[in-house]
């Protein structure tokens, strides 16, 4: 597992504050304590949303469900090889539309926070910067670089004029912020002190973790991540943000890495489709609007601190008179209960609790009275045929590159360069797919070249497939972790002229690392060929001759709708498990508003598209290896993405998002790709939607059940007293109000939602416990 943290020495942030009438011009600066407006301490509870991973049509939502979760900021990156994919030839069109993206920010009333880069990491290919900049003689990135810098410049001034040039600055009337400023990226930053003079911002609070091909699933619990929130404020912190708020889906070619997944859920508060990741959204959200309720006290306090030793500490803010108390117990094994002004607290492990007038506790990160979902995946509705699918497919076969030698309209797409293997960035990443070829001459009457001979191919990554001779004569692929491998096949040779092709495939481009923008892609050999007799022919300075790109894709298209009726497409003999064969089919959207998924399972790898629109590489044949799952995930102790895995001996990444701007009501394209082989027949059209839902609810506190738009149909567990066990698998304890299932079937059943008093009014028993709760597993 990589981290960015390392390389993000400048930031730029600019702090955009969106007025509501044009004329009102906010003064934004900072202070040690915090960032001001108009002379007012401000907390800044910010979320990225990196906008080309979701739709512009998910943005009005994906911004409001993070309003009402309690942030008042949204972050992003702006992506420069997305929107200058090709040399001075700019795309801001639809989910990079910037302008769009930051006015549905406006809307909604928040501040944005905008860091132009222009390295982002963020598992983006190759980490923002284009591949063509690569390319320009003498450049050297992220250095005093004169190419670079110009380069830079040119990109970073156009984002800055749009932005001002569309209102968005304070120029015009809506101030705006721009400062370098040093801040923390990380899984914890209570311990991150600034430059004295700037106050403490924590940039990249990593919600959870992303996913590689091959992975398994990361897990941050809420828990840990509240505890992490609470105490960086509790330390003084008053800007932070998450790293991702939602995460969303690498579409097309984005993804960097190598090898990171098509899914960017990052097990974010917000998931891949911008459902409520439950308990994790409704959890933060209570931490932040009590957070924000005390803003005044938290940016002007006085400070100190009460150390009780075993990692225990007691923060009391005091200003005017008031006062607010953090009491933070980092002890990751005990709980520890400790005497304050006569009072006595217990304070869990790992925990910090919140007690806004230094007397009762209103929050414990440690204890979460928000309902957990679990989603699940339905079939399409919209269907009348129901499971099997009885969708119907069409295919053709796409064919393997070779030199020709007198075809001049296919001569027309290779690079000639030379005596020399090229680097794959050579032909500027606008596509995975490049063809190295070269032809070999044999003489039979050589013994050593008639029988036994083998290819030998040093490749740099990520995929290799090697022909001779227009047959395919072995693929490999790299497994993670090192991305350079040795291929060998037994090859047979003809008498006379052999033409020999490798396709090199890359699965995104490195986004970090010390000099990640010249790791090596694609095969730069050796290339040989192993006779009899310890014979050797070393290809290395052959003459090679390239194509970017696979046919069907760059050159004929064949995704788009207008191929559809081609007559090379044949509905008989489906083929399956066969490489480099071409599927589509078309369905009805499924109904309601749900999102749309497609279940790959038994696809091998390759690229899809509905309507034209790329989903992204998928590679559901991927599996995750069998161990290293964290069943029994503890939230307490240090968290580390290698812990709470889940996912182990199953497909990396088996269901891929199509959103619903895709769609249209009827007659939906679907195309793909396959290049390693697999099975089209198994394609499910799904939705994702809360199958159970449950929620704990502790003494004094509401417990809240939603089926985030369904109905909830069922009540599968109720237990007010002392029942055991989390989510999922609940258990009765040794004692409990005897009406609770009735209690909540009225209040819920039928209902989308519903909010229960969990207290001895309501739920009346002997039981004379101290510390009681309501536990309920439902059913939307
Ligand atoms: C940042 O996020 C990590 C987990 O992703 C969390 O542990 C940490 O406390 C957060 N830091 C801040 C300042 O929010
Ligand atoms: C707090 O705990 C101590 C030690 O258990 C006990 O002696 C004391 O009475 C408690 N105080 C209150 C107010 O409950
Ligand atoms: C890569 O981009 C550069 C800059 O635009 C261009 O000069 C060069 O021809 C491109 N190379 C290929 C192989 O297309
Ligand atoms: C192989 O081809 C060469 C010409 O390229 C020819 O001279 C030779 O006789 C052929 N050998 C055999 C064994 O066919
Ligand atoms: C094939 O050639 C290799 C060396 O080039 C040799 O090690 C191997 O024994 C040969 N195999 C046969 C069946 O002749
Ligand atoms: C290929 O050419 C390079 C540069 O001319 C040379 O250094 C290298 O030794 C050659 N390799 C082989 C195997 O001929
Ligand atoms: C439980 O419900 C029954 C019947 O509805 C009622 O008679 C009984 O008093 C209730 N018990 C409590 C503790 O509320």
């Amino acid at each position: 597992m990589n981290d960015c943290s390392r390389f993000l020495g400048l930031i730029t942030i600019i702090l955009l504050y969106f007025c509501f009438s044009f004329s009102f011009a906010l003064d934004i600066s900072y202070d040690e304590k915090a960032l001001t407006i108009d002379g007012e301490r401000k907390i800044i509870i910010s979320g990225s949303i990196h906008y080309p991973r979701s739709t512009p049509e998910m943005w009005p939502s994906l911004i409001k469900k993070a309003k009402e979760g309690g942030l008042n900021a949204i972050e992003t990156y702006v992506f420069w090889n997305a929107h200058e994919p090709i040399y001075r030839q700019y795309d801001f069109s639809e989910n990079l539309d910037l302008v769009r993206f930051i006015r549905a920010i406006h809307d909604e009333g928040l501040y944005a926070i905008l860091r132009i880069g222009p390295y982002v990491c963020a598992e983006w290919n190759y980490g923002g910067f284009p591949v063509w900049l690569h390319n320009i003689p003498g450049i050297a990135f992220r250095t005093n670089n004169e190419v670079y810098e110009n380069e830079m410049k040119i990109f970073t001034t156009l984002i800055v004029d749009m932005v001002r040039d569309e209102g968005l600055f304070a120029s015009e009337g809506g101030p705006i912020i721009l400062a370098q400023i040093n801040t923390c990226n990380g899984w914890y930053c209570d311990g991150f002190n600034p430059s004295s003079g700037i106050p403490k911002m924590w940039t990249e609070n990593w919600s959870g973790w992303y996913k590689g091909w091959g992975q398994k699933t990361p897990h941050r619990t809420a828990e840990d991540l509240a505890f992490a929130v609470a105490r960086f404020f509790q330390y003084g912190g008053t800007l932070q943000n998450y790293y991702m708020y939602h995460g969303g889906t690498n579409f097309g070619r984005v993804s960097g890495g190598p090898y990171i997944a098509t899914t960017y859920d990052y097990d974010a508060p917000l998931d891949e489709y911008g459902n409520l990741n439950q308990p994790k959204w409704g959890h933060l959200k209570q931490l932040h609007l009590l957070i924000r309720s005390m803003e005044n006290i938290l940016t002007h306090a006085v400070i100190r601190n009460v150390e009780y030793g075993n990692m225990m500490t007691a923060t009391i803010f005091e200003y005017r008179g008031e006062r607010v108390c953090f009491f933070g117990n980092a002890n990751d094994k005990d709980d520890i209960t400790i005497n304050f002004e006569n009072n006595n607290y217990t304070i869990p492990a790992w925990s910090v609790s919140i007690l806004p007038d230094c007397y009762t506790e209103a929050y414990n990160t440690a204890r979460v009275n928000t309902q957990t979902s679990n989603m699940v995946m339905k079939l399409n509705d919209a269907d009348e045929y129901q499971e099997p699918y009885n969708l119907q497919w069409t295919w053709r076969s796409e064919h393997f590159e070779h030199l020709k030698f007198n075809d001049k309209k296919m001569e027309n797409d290779y690079i000639y360069t030379g005596n020399q293997l090229m680097d794959q960035k050579f032909a500027n990443d606008t596509s995975d797919y490049l063809w190295y070829m070269t032809s070999v001459d044999i003489d039979h009457k050589d013994p050593a070249w008639k029988n036994n001979v083998t290819l030998k191919v040093h490749t740099a990554g990520h995929v290799l497939h090697a022909f001779v001779n227009g047959k395919h004569v072995g693929s490999q692929w790299a497994k993670g972790g090192r991305y350079e491998f040795d291929f060998e096949s037994k090859i047979k040779m003809k008498n006379g002229t052999n033409l020999i092709s490798l396709l090199s495939v890359t699965v995104g481009l490195e986004n970090y690392g010390d000099h990640f923008d010249e790791i090596k892609n694609g095969i730069h050999g050796p290339v040989k060929l192993m006779g009899d007799n310890n014979q050797v022919k070393d290809l290395q300075n052959s003459t090679w001759t390239y194509k970017v790109g696979i046919h069907g894709i760059d050159n004929k298209k064949l995704y788009l709708r207008k191929n559809r009726y081609d007559q090379k497409w044949k509905s008989e003999n489906l083929p399956t498990d066969r490489m480099f064969v071409w599927y589509q089919t078309t369905f009805m959207a499924p109904l309601e508003n749900d999102p749309v998924v497609l279940d790959l399972l038994g696809f091998g790898k390759g690229i899809a598209w509905v309507n034209g629109h790329n989903i992204g590489r998928y590679w559901p044949s991927f599996f995750a290896d069998d161990n290293g799952c964290d069943y029994k995930c503890d939230y307490r102790g240090t968290y580390s993405s290698s812990k709470c895995l889940s996912g182990c001996d199953q497909s990396s990444q088996r269901w891929y998002h199509v959103p619903r701007s895709f769609l249209q009501d009827d007659d939906n394209l679907l195309v793909f790709f396959e290049e390693f082989g697999g099975n089209p027949t198994n394609l499910k059209i799904q939705t994702v939607t809360v199958g159970t839902i449950c929620a704990n609810a502790y003494e004094g506190n509401k417990l809240e059940l939603s089926c985030q738009g369904g109905t909830i149909s069922e009540i599968k567990f109720a237990s007010y007293g002392n029942p055991r066990g989390s989510c999922g698998s609940f258990e009765r304890g040794t004692c409990e109000s005897p009406n609770t299932t009735t209690i909540i079937k009225n209040a819920c059943v039928g209902k989308g939602s519903c909010v229960i008093d969990a207290s001895e009014f309501t739920f009346p028993n002997n039981c004379k416990l101290v510390g009681q709760r309501l536990a309920v597993e439902a059913i939307c």
